[in-house]
Order: structure tokens, then sequence, then C-alpha cells
């Protein structure tokens, strides 16, 4: 694997080893990677000839100052688990390199209500912050498709749109979230928990699947208080239980049957805070 860490070092090296954009996957990580991460890096393995994973913990996309801060951090073990899972490069730039003009964004991305609703109500700013580094490293990598992983749901849709927006020859492929054998999503931020915490986070799935089993047309808002309760009662604070359109993520109160459905939720135990989803009924097309 090879590792860069200034841009024009790889757009050199696309140039000169004259790499088609339609031969390259790009994986962007911020690190701490786990099973997860590697699932995409598997994924973009399978399907392009050259595999191009980025980690940058980006400061823009981070509402809380001491969140960023703790962002966990395995370069080496990161190093060994890309090479291992056949990416062929890496770039770790710094954020001098990333925002050699100052982090302040350039511009505003129109995201419409995906930039005010859920993620966005409560980390104000972050789909602004994940659309500034993402539209950068796609400038510096040119990517024919970019991996993303369906556990940051929204996530996905804004970068969709971002790329529909400014009409970036990129083309999305969303994987599905990798689990541990509880139903825990694989996230970063888990390594932060207690034993104790670990065990109650499993709760999260747990939430989502009950809203899952007891799925009727009609009205919903019974079960997403349900799950909401399941949540309280293990002592998480909720910031959102959510059953949405899985295509506009449109909060959904009376479902009519038909429509896919997403359930989405972000909840804190104590100091940690942890997102996940779930599709409730047939896989989108
Ligand atoms: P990060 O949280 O490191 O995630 C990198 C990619 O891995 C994202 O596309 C995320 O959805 C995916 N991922 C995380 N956990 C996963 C899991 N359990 N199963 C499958 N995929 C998973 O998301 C970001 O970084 C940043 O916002 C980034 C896009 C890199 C921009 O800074």
């Amino acid at each position: 694997m090879i590792l860069f860490k200034h841009p024009k070092d790889i757009t050199t090296f696309i140039v000169n080893q004259s790499i088609e954009r339609n031969s390259i996957g790009f994986v962007p990580t911020m690190g701490a990677l786990h099973n997860g991460h590697i699932s995409l890096i598997q994924t973009a393995r399978a399907e392009n000839e050259l595999v191009i994973a980025s980690i940058f913990v980006n400061p823009t996309q981070f509402t809380e100052q001491s969140d960023f801060e703790k962002y966990p951090s395995s370069i080496e073990a990161d190093i060994f688990n890309l090479e291992k899972a056949g990416c062929d490069m890496l770039f770790l730039p710094t954020v001098a390199d990333m925002y050699p003009n100052g982090s302040l964004p350039s511009r505003q991305y129109d995201l419409g209500r995906l930039d005010s609703i859920l993620e966005a109500e409560f980390r104000p700013g972050h789909f602004q912050g994940v659309c500034q580094v993402v539209q950068r490293l796609l400038d510096i990598v040119a990517p024919g498709k970019l991996y993303l992983g369906q556990k940051d749901f929204q996530q996905c849709m804004v970068l969709k749109k971002m790329i529909s927006l400014l009409d970036i020859d990129t083309s999305i492929i969303i994987c599905p979230t990798q689990r541990e054998t509880d139903g825990l999503a694989m996230s970063s931020r888990n390594s932060r928990l207690t034993p104790a915490e670990r065990e109650k986070a499993t709760y999260l799935f747990r939430a989502m699947q009950s809203i899952q089993e007891k799925l009727r047309e009609g009205d919903l808002a019974q079960l997403q208080r349900n799950a909401q309760e399941i949540l309280t009662k293990q002592g998480f604070k909720v910031e959102y239980v959510a059953i949405a359109n899985a295509h506009t993520l449109e909060i959904i109160q009376n479902w009519d049957g038909k429509s896919a459905l997403v359930a989405l939720v972000a909840a804190y135990i104590n100091e940690v805070r942890l997102i996940d989803n779930l599709l409730l009924n047939p896989p989108l097309q």
C-alpha cells in the first residue's frame, strides 16, 4: 500500500500513471478503523482496479470540540488492516494540507430539510462540514465510485444531494451496516464505552427491532414512543427515535403500509453519543 500525505502527490501519481477515474474506488474515513470500515474497502476491492482510502479527522464537522479532541486514533493498526484488506493507497493529510486557506467554509451547501432534521437538528453545521471535506477529497482523488456505510444514513443522503448539486462525476455505493453479534452497530466510538455501557448499548438495536416487529399500517406514534421508553429505561439520554420514509427521510406518522421505512435513533450513554438505523420493510431498490 502506498501512503500519500500531500494532495498534489496523489494527483501527480494518478496523472502520471494515466489512471482512469472509472477505475478508482474511494473510501473516506476518520480512522480508528473497525470491520464496518473494512467491509467498505472489501466491497471497493471487488469492484475497482484501484482502491484508495483516506484517514482524516475533519475538525469542521464536529459540533463539540471535546468530541473532536477525544476522537480515537489507531493509525498503526489501521494501516495494517487496510493493507490486509487489499487497499492500494492511503491518503493521510494534515489539516493544513486539506484546508490551505483556512478551514472556514467558502460556500454553503443547499441541502434543504436534510440540513435541519434529525442529525442536523442536534449537530448544527455538521453536514456542512461533511460536504466541505468530502468535496475537497473528491477533488483530490477524483474517484468513479464513492463507498459509504448505511450506518450513517442521513450522511449518505446528504452526500448524494451534494454530488448532484455540484454535478460531480462520482457514483455513490451504499454498503450495509456491520454489527457485532449482539446487534450493536460497529462504530469507532464504541471503544469509549465501559463494559457496563457496552452491555446497554445493544438496546439501541433492540429498540429499532421492537418497531420492526410490531410494524402495522396506520398510526406509528405508539411504536415510536415504546422504542423511546426502552432506551430511557436503560438510562439512555435519547435525542431522537424517528420512523421516516427511507427515500426522503420525511417523518411518517401514519403509514400507508407500502412506502419504504427506516427507523433512526440517536442517544447518549453517559458521555458517548451513538447513532443507528434499520430499514424496516423490504430493502431500498
Ligand atoms: P467515519 O465515521 O470514519 O466512517 C467512514 C465510513 O465508514 C462512513 O461511510 C461510515 O458510514 C462507514 N461506517 C461506519 N461504521 C460502519 C458500520 N458499522 N458498517 C458499515 N459502514 C460503516 O463518516 C465519516 O467517517 C466522515 O463523516 C467522513 C465521510 C469520512 C467525512 O469526514
